[in-house]
């Protein structure tokens, strides 16, 4: 008979009964590996685990993947290099997950030069955790739980959430885009939604318990339930009348307690007014929307199949000022892509002078391997990707500094996240526009909204005061 997560959970609970184990959890990635991770550490406590954050003292330690951009492999290897000792001396059970984990170079790799991993799992099968530990602790084999990337989205795994006032809410999983830099539609698979009511039950269950911002999170947001709607599910998934996106963020604005609602990312070529409109009208979704551009050159973003010319682009940004009162924007840009030349990086720059953004995620373009872009022949070489790095990154300190400056003086509604890392003495909280503000206060702020006077700016946080 075929057990269930629940089921093993409480199996590897009774093994574990009395011996005090510790776990440790390594996040390489993104917010929805974050997010796994905490679905993880919620199974690992169900199962009677502890967390540590001493590498050393983990009797089960997983490292959760990313394969985005190149460095991290080099990082992932050196980790399990570095635990062999541990693995020889204590035992512990290591296992290695995430997006890295369905590249085959990489679990070949992995196979022949470290033998003394014991589970390895992708990003569809994180409920199968309970099963892999229980395997390894009655015979010591090694796991191997890739499955297909296609699978189905797994509800109700337990959650150890990292955080008590906000929250992250995977809405789906998967992208369809094909952008020709990017190793995610091949390790995360095709597009798939969670149910509507699933992720409001969610939401509802962490408003109950005190939470007051959410991110809902996907590789491509605005494009939830389309391909539900495409392949005929969406008749039984459709929940008081959502069935969209904009629909979605509409229901969310009317949970009560939940004060602030983000999301990430969306793509511009699926902007839909719907969407636009719904943004302006739910209070308590951010103004601040994260605009992935890559490139603002037409010829580049043909190239990496964005499906958007510099200018649509422009004027989405333009159609959705005009809409939503007092919108910024936040985007991720990527330099040194096979054949750009330095025109094309002028027309990127001037995109970001045109926009001024919140904030720009820079990044260096790096080879996927079975990515279009790997196999594209005009690749830039480093020193070159390394320059134009250097001057937008110029471009877009100085935009910051020059945007900070606004904010003196005027008054900003944060929600106070806790106390400072550097000073616990002092307060944190952020604006809408996802501005750190440090601030003298009372604990008892900490969860609540508060207007906060800004009287002075530093690169990467404003100092607040609170109005009498
Ligand atoms: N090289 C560099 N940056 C990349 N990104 C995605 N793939 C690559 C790559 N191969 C960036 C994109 C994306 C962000 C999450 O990572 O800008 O929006
Ligand atoms: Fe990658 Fe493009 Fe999909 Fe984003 S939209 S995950 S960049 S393929």
């Amino acid at each position: 008979m075929e057990h269930t997560f629940e089921q093993y959970i409480e199996k590897v609970k009774e093994l574990n009964e009395g011996k005090n184990l510790k776990y440790y959890i390594l996040t390489m990635g993104c917010q929805l590996n974050e997010n796994d991770s905490e679905k993880l550490g919620g199974m690992l406590t169900k199962m009677g685990y502890i967390e540590t954050n001493n590498q050393e003292d983990a009797d089960i330690l997983i490292y959760n993947t990313c394969c985005v951009r190149e460095n991290a492999e080099e990082k992932l290897f050196g980790k399990i290099g570095e635990v062999k000792r541990q693995k020889e001396q204590k035992g512990t059970i290591i296992a290695i997950g995430g997006c890295m984990m369905q590249e085959q170079h990489i679990l070949d790799k992995i196979k022949q030069s470290y033998p003394y991993v014991d589970i390895i799992f992708g990003t569809h099968t994180l409920h199968k955790l309970p099963e892999d530990i229980y395997k390894i602790l009655n015979n010591r084999k090694k796991i191997e739980d890739i499955l297909y990337i296609d699978g189905e989205v797994i509800e109700g795994l337990p959650i150890k959430r990292n955080d008590n006032i906000k929250a992250s809410v995977t809405i789906m999983n998967g992208c369809n885009n094909f952008c020709s830099y990017c190793i995610v539609p091949y390790v995360r698979g095709r597009e798939r939604s969670r149910n509507p009511k699933d992720i409001l039950d969610e939401i509802q269950a962490l408003a109950n318990k005190g939470y007051k911002e959410i991110t809902l999170l996907g590789q491509n947001v605005n494009s939830y339930l389309r391909s539900e709607k495409e392949n005929g599910k969406i008749k039984e998934m459709e929940y008081e009348g959502i069935n969209s996106f904009a629909t979605l963020l509409r229901a969310v604005n009317e949970i009560d307690g939940i004060e602030i609602i983000r999301f990430v990312s969306p793509h511009p070529k699926d902007f839909t007014d719907d969407v636009i409109e719904a943004i302006r009208d739910c209070k308590k979704v951010c103004k601040l929307i994260h605009l992935p551009l890559q490139s603002g050159s037409t010829q580049v973003l043909k190239a990496m199949n964005r499906k958007y010319t510099k200018e649509q682009y422009l004027a989405l940004v333009d159609k959705m000022k005009k809409v939503i009162p007092g919108v910024v924007f936040t985007t991720d840009i990527i330099v040194g892509f096979p054949g750009e030349t330095e025109a094309d990086l002028e027309d990127t720059l001037d995109v970001v002078r045109k926009v001024n953004f919140e904030q720009v995620f820079m990044f260096i373009y790096s080879r996927r391997v079975g990515t279009p872009g790997d196999k594209m022949e005009n690749q830039i070489p480093e020193e070159v990707k390394h320059q134009r790095f250097n001057k937008l990154k110029a471009l877009v300190e100085s935009q910051i500094q020059a945007r900070n400056k606004e904010y003196i003086g005027t008054v900003q509604n944060v929600l106070v996240e806790g106390t400072s890392k550097n000073n616990e003495n002092m307060l944190t909280g952020r604006t809408y526009s996802n501005k750190v503000v440090v601030f003298e206060g009372s604990k008892d702020l900490i969860g609540k909204m508060v207007d906060l006077k800004i009287v002075s700016e530093h690169m990467w946080y404003l100092k607040g005061e609170t109005i009498d």
